[in-house]
């Protein structure tokens, strides 16, 4: 598919104000995503994890409208939010080709998150992926498509509708367009993953053994503020970084390592690329010119912590890191007694306010 196929050719229906409603889920990648292309195209692929427990419930009232300009509100937790703006007019001015009634209607968003929004948790993927699954319903209710029983409503429709909301979420932020569909999903075009694609992410396939189906995620909130650096410029710290090319060469590998491991159940290796990944997204950071640190004493500390534990205990409990100081804590649903007890014992006096949320794989967007 191309970006072409995503611009619709006219709608058949005329409604003149209607309601939407969608909740969608963050995710958590295990090859990460960092560096990329102009429209949104990443440098290489990744893979994620979806979340279940945290993400963004969103309802888009749609009013009919004259004048041909942009117009909507931004409702945050009830309150009128003027911060969330322009970040959404961008996005609108990106993806009004693909979905031309943007400039007939005027938009009411009202959002909310189910996770504390000064926790230092990116809100972009779930944020924006809610709002593409959104437009996306307005575009099937334009098409009249909602009136068809839902028996009708082919698979093709089905998967169409997916990646269109994908690849508008990725138009907003990039991780976003892995928040769609669960419980594990790839995006940008590779050789282990066929049918991978720059412009959308697609629900792995293949074969998951049972050690990684419903697996834990535990995020332990070791610097709620906000992130030292935004994605943006992280991106394009990777234009000219020496290392590079070097980089998104080993993303490759490391999925097709990934891919196998998943089916063959091979938690060993599993913590060997994961942790890796996330040491090599702040490695890259380190390295760039201007050079960050994303971690904080704490994060290290929390790491050392892990490791010990591991050797100890035999766990195969490790971490990912996004581009902050946060940890995510990744292991298996059988261990969840034990390794609450050390996060609990161990773990929490590094968190701010000893705070952190319980998630788990999840198996991607809801309509409400
Ligand atoms: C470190 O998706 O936030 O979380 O496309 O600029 O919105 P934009 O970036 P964003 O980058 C996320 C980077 C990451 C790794 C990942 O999720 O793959």
């Amino acid at each position: 598919m191309t970006a072409q196929d995503f611009i619709p050719e006219s709608y058949n229906s005329n409604i003149k104000k209607d309601t939407v409603k969608w909740e969608s889920p963050s995710n958590i990648a295990l090859v990460k995503y960092w560096g990329k292309r102009e429209h949104q195209i990443p440098e290489n692929p990744s893979l994620s994890f979806t979340l279940s427990n945290c993400k963004t419930i969103t309802e888009v009232t749609f009013t009919k409208k004259e004048s041909k300009d942009f117009s909507f509100d931004v409702y945050f937790e009830g309150k009128q939010n003027e911060a969330f703006k322009p970040k959404i007019q961008t996005f609108f001015e990106r993806i009004e080709n693909y979905v031309p009634f943007l400039r007939d209607y005027h938009f009411k968003i009202e959002t909310s998150n189910t996770f504390p929004h000064s926790s230092g948790i990116a809100s972009s993927a779930s944020g924006m992926s809610a709002l593409a699954l959104c437009l996306m319903s307005i575009e099937q209710k334009l098409n009249n498509i909602d009136a068809l029983n839902t028996a009708e409503k082919s698979f093709e429709e089905e998967s169409y509708f997916n990646k269109k909301a994908s690849f508008l979420a990725r138009l907003g932020s990039g991780s976003a367009s892995r928040s769609i569909e669960g419980e594990l999903v790839v995006w940008g075009e590779n050789e282990s993953v066929e049918k991978s694609s720059d412009l959308y992410g697609i629900k792995f396939e293949g074969k998951v053994h049972s050690n990684f189906k419903n697996y834990q995620d535990t995020i332990l909130l070791v610097d709620k503020g906000e992130k030292q650096v935004s994605s943006t410029i992280g991106h394009n710290l990777m234009y000219d970084h020496p290392f590079a090319k070097e980089r998104f060469n080993q993303a490759h590998n490391n999925l097709k390592i990934l891919t196998e491991v998943l089916a063959s159940g091979d938690t060993e290796t599993f913590i060997k690329i994961v942790e890796s990944e996330a040491l090599t997204l702040h490695a890259m950071m380190m390295t760039s010119m201007p050079y960050f640190i994303l971690m904080k004493p704490n994060t290290l500390q929390i790491i050392n912590k892990i490791w010990s534990y591991r050797e100890k205990s035999g766990s195969n409990l490790c971490f990912t890191l996004d581009a902050g100081a946060n940890v995510h804590l990744l292991y298996p649903e059988s261990e969840t007694d034990s390794v609450l007890k050390f996060i609990k014992e161990e773990l929490v006096t590094f968190c701010e306010n000893r705070q952190y949320i319980c998630d788990h794989i999840g198996l991607g967007a809801n309509q409400l």
